[in-house]
């Protein structure tokens, strides 16, 4: 799975080795406690320098040295050229970058999560009904059905996109999500066309959604937020909250084959707003981070880097550092007080702006979930389960799930008597 570096200790890795690809916890962990750096390797794509422990991550991830340019979009090899034109004025580090984030910021403070949680109840209520009515032979896709649709549902209402439009958000969303290129770039026209009609609407009539707050910032500024600027920021939005959807798949097969956490969860003794984030620390989605570039020759960690070398973070592995985390494979919803936050929505300028609505979503789909269906488990055995071959992310290609128990020995001996608590890696239990 790793060899190393002739003439050094950092291991090589090969980013779509099927091991590697299968269990990202377990490889990169090894390569983790190998050496602090490992080489990362892709057919047609350039060998990447990576970071492997947690502080040694945070430190680069928010380091000047290390800069966001138009290579780190490649990032997706799947991403339309048109999405390409719109995310190099969000992402770029620079003066745009910052000044796009200060914009959107209040939109996406905690509090303003926090107020959320409302509306967010009854458009999660609302797709649950829509599960209960998609189940056949007693099975429903978890993921179809509720948690891809959840994330631009809520942000559609946000953003102020109208109500016509939002089942071309779900397609782009699913989309998104499925990481099928050609469907992306089949629905991106609509989706920027809609964009723009929203922020003509908001324009005539302004409301209480983000695409009305641009709106009233570019009239104060005059011609300093262009429209393409706005129609880009909405997108790009709209595309990184759609891995929600992943996480909360992920977060969801983590609790059913974890039946001592998922009690403790049901029984109130952990705190809902703790287990997201464990869970977000366990079986985060994004396995590495955006490529940064290194701005000039400089040596990290005893291993020389030029200027222009790709770097990345293994997140998967920073967020199970046993130097950081105590017994780290494990899904532990009692680590004590004062336990670092997780690297899952990485660090430093580009810290997932999302954060916070992230988290409040997934805490509000996790509990009228769990609410709602007691008996709620995995509808296939788990090792049925597919992951999407990308290297970039930890994504499911579907979830099902049972709502209710139904009196079959099969789902009895499935799901009441087999299920082992599972102690290590997604991939292990
Ligand atoms: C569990 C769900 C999510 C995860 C795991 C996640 C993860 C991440 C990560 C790791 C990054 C930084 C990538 C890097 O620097 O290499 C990021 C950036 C970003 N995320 Fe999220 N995200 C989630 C949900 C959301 C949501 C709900 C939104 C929007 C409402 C969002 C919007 C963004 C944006 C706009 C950026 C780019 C920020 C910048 O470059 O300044 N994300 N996300």
């Amino acid at each position: 799975m790793t060899v190393t570096v002739p003439g050094s200790d950092v291991p090589r890795m090969l980013l779509v080795d099927p091991a590697v690809l299968r269990d990202p916890f377990t490889a990169y962990g090894a390569a983790r406690e190998q050496h602090p750096v490992a080489r990362l390797l892709a057919p047609g794509v350039r060998p990447m320098w990576a970071l492997t422990r947690y502080q040694d991550s945070r430190a680069m991830l928010n380091s000047p040295q290390f800069q966001f340019t138009v290579d780190s979009l490649t990032i997706r090899p799947d991403m339309p050229d048109s999405g390409l034109a719109y995310l190099e004025s969000m992402l770029i580090d620079g003066d745009v970058h910052r000044r796009l984030r200060r914009l959107v910021a209040p939109a996406f403070t905690p509090r303003h999560a926090d107020r959320l949680r409302e509306p967010m109840t009854a458009i999660v209520d609302t797709l649950l009904d829509e599960l209960e009515s998609r189940v056949a032979g007693g099975r429903v896709d978890m993921l179809e059905h509720f948690a891809r649709p959840l994330p631009m549902d809520v942000l559609c209402g946000l953003m102020g996109i109208p109500d016509d439009d939002r089942p071309l958000w779900r397609s782009y969303g699913a989309a998104v999500s499925v990481g099928e290129g050609d469907r992306w770039s089949e629905v991106m026209p609509g989706v920027l066309d809609s964009t723009r009609r929203a922020i003509e609407g908001r324009r005539a009539e302004p409301g209480d959604d983000l695409i009305s707050d641009l709106v009233r910032v570019q009239e104060a500024d005059g011609d300093r937020l262009s429209d393409t600027e706005i129609t880009g920021l909405i997108w790009l939005i709209m595309v990184a909250a759609s891995t929600t959807a992943d996480f909360l798949a992920n977060a969801v097969l983590a609790l059913l084959t974890h039946p001592a956490q998922l009690a403790s969860l049901r029984s109130g003794a952990t705190p809902m707003p703790r287990a997201v984030e464990e869970l977000l620390r366990w079986c985060s989605l994004n396995v590495i981070s955006i490529p940064r570039y290194a701005s000039a020759d400089v040596e990290l960690l005893g291993v020389p880097i030029r200027a222009g070398d790709p770097v990345v973070s293994v997140l998967v592995a920073a967020n199970r550092d046993p130097r950081v985390f105590a017994d780290p494979d494990r899904l532990d919803f009692d680590r004590p007080p004062g336990t670092p936050g997780s690297l899952t929505f990485a660090h430093g300028p580009h810290i997932c702006i999302g954060a916070a609505l992230a988290r409040v979503l997934v805490d509000v789909a996790l509990t009228r979930l769990l609410g709602r269906f007691p008996d709620l488990a995995l509808g296939v055995d788990q090792q049925e389960l597919r992951r999407i071959k990308d290297p970039g992310t930890w994504r499911l290609e579907s979830l099902p799930i049972t709502l209710r128990r139904p009196e079959s020995p099969l789902w009895i001996l499935r799901n009441g008597l087999e299920t082992q608590e599972n102690q290590g890696g997604p991939s292990k239990g």
